[in-house]
C-alpha cells in the first residue's frame, strides 16, 4: 500500500529538470505565467504549446553552455511553432551603450519601428510585426561580452539577414550568427529614429580598447625617446638622421590621431582629425620611402652616376616630396569627399563616428 502510493505520488509529481526532447534550450521560452489546460497545454501570446512541447527547467542555459541555477519554471518550445525573434532585454526596454534601458516613453513607443524583415526559408522577405506575429524570446541570457556592437542597416555594408529560424547573417563577413551570439533590442539612431537593430560581441581577434591604448602610448613614448636620442647625438645629425626624425614625426602624429579616435576624444573635430590622420600616416610612409632611396643611392656601387642626380639641396627635395605628394592626396581626398555624390565612392572621413577614412571595419559601433 505505501509503496503504490509514493509510486502515485511520483508519477503526479512534476517531472524537474526535464528537458524538452529535440528542442534546444534558445528556442524556448518561460511559460509559467501562460494559462495551462487540463491536457497540458498552455496558451502563450495567443500561441497553444502543446503538453509534450513543455517542461520544467531549474537552470538557465548561459551563451557558453553552462547553466545558471534558476528558480524552476516552465517552459515551452515556442520557437518550433511560430518564429522568434531574440531579444537582448525585455521586449520594451532600448539598448544604450550595450545596457538594457528602462521602458520605452509613450513618445518613444508612438514612433518606434516595430517591423522587422524575416527572410523565409524559401528565400522570400517578408516585414514582420515583433510583437504580433513573432514570439519575443526575451529571457534568454545575453551574448557574454560587456560591450556590444550594433549594426545600423542604413549604412553601407552593414545589412544583415534575419532568417525564420532565428539565425542572423551579417553581410560584411557572411558570418552567421546563432541566437546564442546575438540579439536584436530597439535602439534610438542618430536621425531620431528607433529601430530594432542586431546588437553582436566584437570579434575575438579584436583586441580591446584598453590594450590598443597601452600599445600605442608605448609606441609614442618610444618614438619620442628615439627622436630625443637623434636630436642629441650630433654624429646622428646628418641627413640620413634628419630624415628619420622627420618619418618619426610623421608617425607620431598618425598614431596620435589613432589614439584620439579610439577613446573618441576627436569627435569635437572629427572631419579635421581624420584629414590630419591621414596626412600623417601617408606622410610617414612617403619618408620612408625617402629613406630607402637615400639609402640606395648612398651606398649604390655605380655611386658616382647616381650621385649625379641628387639635386643641390637633397634634404629639401625630400621634404617637397615626403610632406608634398601626401599634401595632394590629402586635398584630392578632401575634394572628392566634398564633390562625389556616389556614397560608395566617397571617402566620408568622419561619417559613422570615425574620426578617419570610412571603411567597414571601423564602422561598427559600440555605443548609440
Ligand atoms: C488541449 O485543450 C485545449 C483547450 O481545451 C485545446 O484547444 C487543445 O486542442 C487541446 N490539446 C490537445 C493536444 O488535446
Ligand atoms: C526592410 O525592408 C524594406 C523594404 O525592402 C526596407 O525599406 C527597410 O529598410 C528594411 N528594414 C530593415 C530593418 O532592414
Ligand atoms: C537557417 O536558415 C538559413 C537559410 O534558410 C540557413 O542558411 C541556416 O543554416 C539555418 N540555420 C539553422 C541553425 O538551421
Amino acid at each position: 500500500m505505501r509503496i503504490l502510493l509514493i509510486a502515485v505520488l511520483f508519477l503526479l509529481m512534476p517531472k524537474s529538470n526535464a528537458e524538452i526532447p529535440g528542442c534546444d534550450f534558445f528556442d524556448t521560452v518561460d511559460i509559467s505565467k501562460a494559462p495551462r489546460f487540463s491536457n497540458g497545454s498552455y496558451l502563450y501570446e495567443g500561441l497553444l504549446i502543446p503538453a509534450h512541447l513543455t517542461a520544467e527547467y531549474d537552470y538557465k542555459l548561459l551563451a557558453d553552455d553552462s547553466k545558471e541555477k534558476v528558480a524552476s519554471h516552465v517552459r515551452g518550445c515556442a520557437c518550433h511553432l511560430r518564429p522568434c525573434i531574440r531579444f537582448c532585454c525585455p521586449q520594451y526596454q532600448k539598448m544604450q551603450k550595450s545596457k538594457c534601458y528602462g521602458d520605452m516613453s509613450e513618445d518613444e513607443l508612438n514612433k518606434h519601428d516595430p517591423f522587422v524583415n524575416v527572410t523565409l526559408s524559401d528565400g522570400s522577405v517578408v516585414r514582420r510585426h515583433f510583437k504580433e506575429d513573432l514570439i519575443v524570446q526575451s529571457d534568454l541570457a545575453k551574448p557574454g561580452c560587456p560591450r556590444m556592437y550594433f549594426l545600423n542597416h542604413e549604412l553601407p555594408g552593414n545589412e544583415f539577414t534575419l532568417f525564420e529560424n532565428g539565425s542572423l547573417l551579417r553581410h560584411w563577413d557572411k558570418v552567421e550568427l546563432s541566437k546564442r551570439e546575438y540579439c536584436v533590442q530597439h535602439l534610438s539612431f542618430k536621425d531620431d529614429s528607433i529601430r530594432i537593430a542586431p546588437h553582436f560581441c566584437p570579434l575575438s581577434s579584436e583586441h580591446s580598447r584598453t590594450w590598443k591604448t597601452v600599445a600605442i602610448v608605448i609606441s609614442l613614448i618610444c618614438i619620442i625617446l628615439t627622436i630625443s636620442v637623434y636630436l642629441y647625438v650630433e654624429k646622428l645629425r646628418n641627413l640620413h638622421g634628419k630624415c628619420f626624425i622627420c618619418y618619426l614625426a610623421s608617425l607620431f602624429l598618425g598614431y596620435f590621431f589613432l589614439v584620439l579616435n579610439v577613446w573618441k576624444y576627436s569627435s569635437g573635430f572629427c572631419v579635421t582629425a581624420g584629414f590630419l590622420g591621414y596626412f600623417s600616416v601617408m606622410a610617414a610612409f612617403f619618408w620612408l620611402s625617402v629613406i630607402g632611396i637615400h639609402l640606395r643611392i648612398k651606398f649604390s656601387l655605380a655611386s658616382n652616376c647616381l650621385h649625379r642626380l641628387l639635386p643641390e639641396n637633397p634634404f629639401r627635395a625630400y621634404n617637397l616630396y615626403a610632406w608634398g605628394i601626401p599634401l595632394i592626396m590629402t586635398a584630392i581626398t578632401y575634394t572628392a569627399d566634398q564633390v562625389l555624390k556616389n556614397e560608395k565612392l566617397r571617402p566620408r572621413v568622419g561619417v559613422g563616428k570615425n574620426c578617419w577614412i570610412y571603411s567597414l571595419l571601423y564602422s561598427c559601433d559600440f555605443s548609440s
